[in-house]
């Protein structure tokens, strides 16, 4: 037992989220550094999906395949054990991302200086916000011309909705980036630009030291220490509480392609992030120093190789010590599983694993047994909840195309929904099928597999809805009289709840002012 607790209070799990091109995929690069997880810069970027042409999807889809091993990057830094969960660049894929955000314990979120927030990010932010997911956020390209401090603080405010509270602060911008003070360590770190070598630190006793004065000259030290006073009185002081509460986010300057502050961020990170959290089952709230083992699929690896379907099945651990080989229930279909093969993913390599603690990802392959959202337990009757559907951003009707394949159409679109593809809705006007997605790749990938995985074809039809929105009420009659109004926008989602399908905002929010006593929802999870 005390090897458990101590297992799971060295873990950090957690995702680095941006808009694309904020730097990602530089600073995840930089922390494996640190952690000594790969040894030259350039190693990750190699794997990364770039930010493609639509034209080009399957292009990213390959590249996807090799992200598998950076799917999960699992790595030590002094006693604590690592685990960055990776998530896709391209933002048709950010129905991947929201599940992976599920499966973290805290985000660390990259904003580009010279940028500002951007609609990816507010996007994401949404989801860590609706579970409470302490965030820390990274202004990054200091090296850069960029936008006053102060004015990016307002900004991430006003547009994530969350306090903030600066750690580190920059001395200058761009051209003139001197280093960054750390509020946190009270240190003083002074760039320079080399993308490999580590800052130069100065020691100091305060902010008055004259030390300051002399590394960064008078003047700059003068903005300093008003900027500092400044900052103290106006943002709320630093309680780690508020942060691990999702109500506060403590904010650091730097420069990732520079490896300027990043380690101040590491630091600072494993000290306060959380270590793996209790987790709400339907049943009941699992903590992760329980005996026996549960753990959910948050996330479905295809292979895109037709020869050979199989999958990776993403499993977090939520709760006891994973064993190979272990007879585990799988919970929707009921069966007893052992996994013989399971992955771990650790300083870049998959291997096989014996054991894994609360905090940890396990891949398993999989032909098919398995659905995003599946529970598996060592016997105990669980199901987890919390891996929502968000509403779908584009709609298209599916329509077959070939009459002698229609039960290998249906079989590709079931599966490939259990992967976590796309959404199906069926419209109970007129029977069709209707498949949501955030991306207009998303279709083509559809399309695509279903033709060389399945060898069904189909052809899409456009359907212009703003939203689909799941809809519930107290009062039956409500509810019915609100379905018989809509019975043309009516349509049921896989599990058979009840989705309005919304044509326009304003027909939303009619519907929502004609029904008060109808509930809308804008992801599953309600
Ligand atoms: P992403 O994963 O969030 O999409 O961003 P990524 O790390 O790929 O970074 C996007 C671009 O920004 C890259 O340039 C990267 O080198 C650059 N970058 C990241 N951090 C910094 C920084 O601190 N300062 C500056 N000046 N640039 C930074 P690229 O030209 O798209 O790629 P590459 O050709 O350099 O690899």
């Amino acid at each position: 037992m005390a090897k458990l607790t101590e297992e799971i209070d060295r873990r950090r799990t957690f995702a680095i989220i941006s808009h694309p091109d904020a730097g990602k995929t530089t600073l995840t690069e930089k922390l494996l550094l640190f952690g000594g997880a790969i040894h030259i810069a350039g190693a990750v970027k190699s794997n990364k999906i770039k930010k493609t042409a639509t034209s080009d999807w399957m292009e990213i889809e390959k590249q996807r395949g090799i992200s598998v091993a950076t799917s999960v990057m699992g790595f030590n830094y002094g006693d604590y054990k690592i685990n960055i969960l990776d998530t896709p660049g391209h933002q048709d894929f950010a129905e991947d991302t929201y599940r992976t955000l599920t499966a973290v314990d805290s985000v660390i979120i990259v904003v580009d200086v010279a940028k500002g927030v951007e609609q990816q990010t507010r996007k994401l932010m949404e989801v860590c916000r609706m579970r409470n997911t302490p965030v820390i956020i990274f202004v990054n390209k200091l090296d850069r011309e960029g936008r006053d401090p102060f004015e990016i603080l307002d900004e991430l405010e006003s547009e994530l909705k969350i306090s903030v509270r600066p750690l580190s602060w920059p001395i200058n911008i761009g051209a003139k980036f001197k280093g960054v003070y750390n509020l946190y360590e009270q240190t003083l770190d002074l760039f320079t630009p080399d993308k490999q070598k580590v800052s130069e630190r100065v020691e100091i006793d305060s902010i008055d030291d004259p030390q300051i004065d002399e590394a960064v000259g008078e003047q700059d030290a003068a903005k300093l220490r008003d900027d500092i006073e400044l900052i103290n009185g106006v943002y709320p002081d630093f309680e780690e509480k508020d942060y691990l509460g999702g109500k506060l986010a403590p904010v650091f300057f730097g420069s990732a392609l520079n490896t300027f502050g990043v380690k101040e961020l590491l630091d600072c990170f494993v000290k306060i992030a959380p270590s793996p959290k209790p987790v709400v089952a339907q049943e009941r709230e699992v903590k992760p120093e329980e005996e026996q083992f549960s753990g959910f699929v948050f996330k479905i690896h295809a292979n895109m190789d037709p020869n050979h379907r199989s999958c990776i099945a993403f499993v977090k651990v939520c709760s006891g010590k994973f064993e190979r080989n272990a007879p585990y229930k799988h919970m929707r279909s009921g069966k007893i599983m052992k996994f013989a093969a399971p992955t771990a993913f650790m300083a870049q390599k998959k291997n096989i694993v014996d054991e894994a603690f609360p905090g940890d990802i396990v891949g398993i392959p999989d032909n098919g047994n398995f659905k995003i959202g599946d529970t598996i337990t060592q016997g105990e009757t669980l199901h987890y909840r919390g891996l929502p559907s968000f509403s779908p951003e584009m709609f298209k009707y599916i329509e077959n195309t070939d009459p002698m394949k229609s039960k290998q159409l249906d079989k590709g679109v079931q599966q490939l929904m259990d992967e976590g593809v796309a959404q199906l809705f069926t419209n109970q006007f007129n029977g069709r099928k209707i498949i949501g997605t955030v991306g207009q790749l998303q279709f083509e990938v559809i399309q695509y597999r279903l033709l060389h995985e399945y060898g069904a074809q189909c052809r899409w039809e456009p359907l212009s809805l703003y939203k689909a929105c799941w809809i519930e009420s107290d009062d039956a009659e409500a509810l019915n009289a609100f379905k018989k109004r809509k019975h043309q926008f009516m349509a049921i989602d896989r599990d058979g709840r009840d989705v309005f399908l919304a044509d326009s905002n304003y027909v939303l929010q009619m519907a929502q002012n004609d029904f008060p006593k109808i509930r809308f929802h804008f992801s599953s999870e309600y």
